[in-house]
């Protein structure tokens, strides 16, 4: 479909609608700081939160990348869509009319709300068909099931409006279609029925099933899950993706558990519909359930919304695959966790059970449960158990094995005082019970993670390609400091010093991978021969070699500098800073010119970042020249 024209005041009325928290949400974890909300910035990559957004002027900002605008900007960037395609997805969303400037695509547009909208009701009715057929005659099993192997009461089977799909080929189809009118596109759309493969006709996707109507935030029915009665496979059958229904966004129950999570400002996440089901029937409220899917970002950040603490306990099933699946169901949202914006905690019920089997299993099992939840470990905690499982810290190769595998999980922690805390934590487990080694443990430790974080392991992305004349500069600098670095053993600590405290890398690429090298030869011996060691790593690679041996012979030139190092480095350092402000303020000038096009308020801040930028590098520039 062409996009249509819109008309002013739609996309005024948009405009009103649109909360940008809302908007942001979905994509950034975002927590209260003052009057504003702080995250990480989708835009561009950080550790620590500098993403900013203001509910009271409607506007995000990142001081890390200058990235900011309104939630229709935010959406345009991040979904690299236009603000047309943007709007029209806003109006589906807030169920703004539309009026266009062309009235023949308008009817178009609004035939599509209203597609949307008798999605919603043929899901509506046939949740109370199914409903329905749960309390007849047909129903008896199925409902008994639920009484006596579920021991579910009545009253939670009305609450989650669960129902049940009797066994016939067109029994939801004659009902939606023969009797109630609906059009059979729109039925077949909201994935309940599916056309024969042979011949003429459709057939009903749910048969012989329990249903369980899955809902969005607002409590509308969007889906299905049903569980088969008879042992027939797939024992869960979900609604396929639809219009309305995005498995990787949505999670079972949290219609309703959004209330319980901002209560106890905490969410708990389970396997199944009903693990979920259970804990909300004995009382515990704040109980989401994941799909049948791994568990994603998206998803995490839909319950996050509503914690204020943003906290999570996972409590998957440690049966079957086990822990294996703790870990890879939690693999998306390490980075969120890392980073400090998510307290993610680790429940394995005993012996295997999942929350419905222990909840079930003694007369006690809530307070047991709820006592289960509160000592859950971190996440970091649970992880660094896994490491020492079944490992013994006395064997030479598992105790380096697991030293470095803490440090991996230590290094990617954003907060500088949980690293300290978990070198304290891993120290004193490498110990063994030795307390007089934990001090050379920590300094150990301490050690490996400084190598590790060294400024060639932390690269930034670049902004924009480097403008031409200053290649050289940067080639010069960054050379030297190679230069003086192979060579002059002295002034090593300096440089790294320097470029870790300006954060500054090196960014010509025979120049990065160098210094790579360097580094992990390093990281292995602190003062090992470099020179010898790296020789005799580029004996086998001589085509990386030719780029830099230019660096591994002082030249009569190279004699004279000799005599003022210091001051050279801080030049070169002075450079490499020079080059990276230049691209910053190319980067405002383009962005300046772009948005003063459209006349969008954000054009002046570039401009003012632009001129700012320039003043810093003539100041670098008297730096540079004067100490020369
Ligand atoms: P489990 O097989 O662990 O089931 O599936 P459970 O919840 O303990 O099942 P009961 O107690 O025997 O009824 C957990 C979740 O995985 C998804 C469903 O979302 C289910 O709730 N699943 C499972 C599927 O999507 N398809 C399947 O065939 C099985
Ligand atoms: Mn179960």
């Amino acid at each position: 479909m062409q996009i249509p024209r819109l008309h002013p005041d739609t996309i005024e009325e948009i405009k009103q609608k649109v909360d940008i928290v809302e908007v942001i949400s979905d994509h950034v974890v975002l927590n209260k700081r003052g009057k504003d909300l702080v995250g990480l910035c989708p835009f561009h990559q950080e550790k620590t939160g500098s993403f900013t957004v203001s509910p009271s002027q409607q506007m995000y900002y990142c001081f890390g990348c200058a990235a900011g605008g309104n939630g229709i900007k935010f959406l345009m960037e991040i979904g690299k869509q236009s603000f047309q395609e943007v709007v029209l997805d806003l109006a589906k969303r807030y169920q703004v009319p539309i009026k266009t400037l062309e009235r023949q695509s308008s009817l178009e547009v609004n035939r599509q709300l209203s597609l949307r909208e008798n999605m919603y009701e043929i899901l509506a009715v046939s949740t109370s068909f199914y409903q329905y057929i749960l309390q007849q005659e047909q129903g008896k099993v199925p409902l008994e099931y639920l009484e006596k192997e579920r021991q579910l009461s009545l009253e939670t089977v009305q609450s989650f409006q669960l129902g049940y799909a009797p066994g016939g080929w067109e029994t939801l189809y004659k009902y939606l279609i023969e009797s109630k009118r609906y059009p059979v596109t729109v039925v077949e759309q909201a994935g309940l029925i599916k056309p024969r493969k042979s011949g003429s006709g459709y057939y009903d996707l749910f048969r012989d099933r329990l249903m369980i109507p899955i809902k969005d935030t607002q409590g509308r029915v969007i889906a299905f899950g049903s569980r088969s009665l008879n042992g027939e496979e797939p024992k869960y059958l979900n609604s396929p993706e639809t219009p309305l229904f995005d498995k990787s966004k949505i999670l079972f129950a949290l219609d309703r558990a959004k209330m319980g999570i901002s209560k106890q400002d905490q969410a708990i996440v389970v396997e199944g519909y009903f693990d979920a089901i259970a804990l909300h029937s004995v009382g515990i409220t704040n109980a989401v359930a994941s799909l049948g899917t791994a568990f994603s970002s998206e998803q995490l950040k839909q319950l996050l919304r509503y914690s204020e603490s943003k906290q999570v306990i996972f409590n998957f099933d440690a049966d079957k695959a086990g822990l294996a699946a703790t870990q890879r169901a939690i693999k998306e949202i390490e980075p969120l966790i890392y980073a400090g914006q998510v307290q993610a905690k680790i429940l394995h019920l005993p012996q295997g059970k999942d929350a419905d089997e222990f909840l079930k299993s003694s007369p006690h099992a809530v307070e047991d449960y709820l006592e289960s939840a509160e000592q859950a470990p971190l996440w970091m905690d649970w992880q660094i158990a896994q490491l020492i499982n079944n490992k013994r810290l006395d064997q030479a190769d598992h105790f380096q094995q697991i030293s470095s595998e803490m440090i991996q999980y230590i290094s990617k922690l954003a907060s500088a005082d949980l690293r300290t805390y978990y070198i304290e934590k891993c120290a004193t487990i490498l110990s063994n019970g030795e307390v007089r080694l934990i001090s050379s443990y920590v300094q150990n430790l301490q050690n490996k993670l400084k190598r590790l974080n060294s400024p060639s392991a932390t690269a930034s992305p670049s902004l924009i390609p480097l403008v031409n004349g200053d290649k050289s500069l940067l080639e010069k600098a960054e050379s030297f400091l190679l230069l003086i670095y192979l060579h002059c053993s002295d002034y090593r600590q300096k440089i790294r010093d320097s470029l870790e405290d300006k954060e500054m890398v090196f960014t010509l690429s025979p120049h990065r991978s160098l210094w790579q090298v360097i580094m992990q030869i390093q990281a292995s011996d602190n003062e090992p021969n470099l020179l010898e060691l790296l020789q005799d790593y580029y004996f086998n690679e001589a085509e990386k070699f030719k780029q830099v041996s230019h660096l591994f012979h002082l030249s009569e030139k190279n004699h004279e500098d000799l005599f003022r190092i210091s001051e050279l480095i801080e030049q070169a350092i002075a450079s490499l800073e020079r080059v990276q402000l230049e691209k910053y303020r190319q980067l405002c000038l383009q962005k300046w010119q772009e948005l003063s096009q459209n006349e969008n308020n954000n054009s002046y801040y570039y401009l003012q970042e632009f001129y700012n930028t320039q003043a810093k590098i003539h100041q670098l520039d008297q730096v540079r020249l004067t100490a020369g």
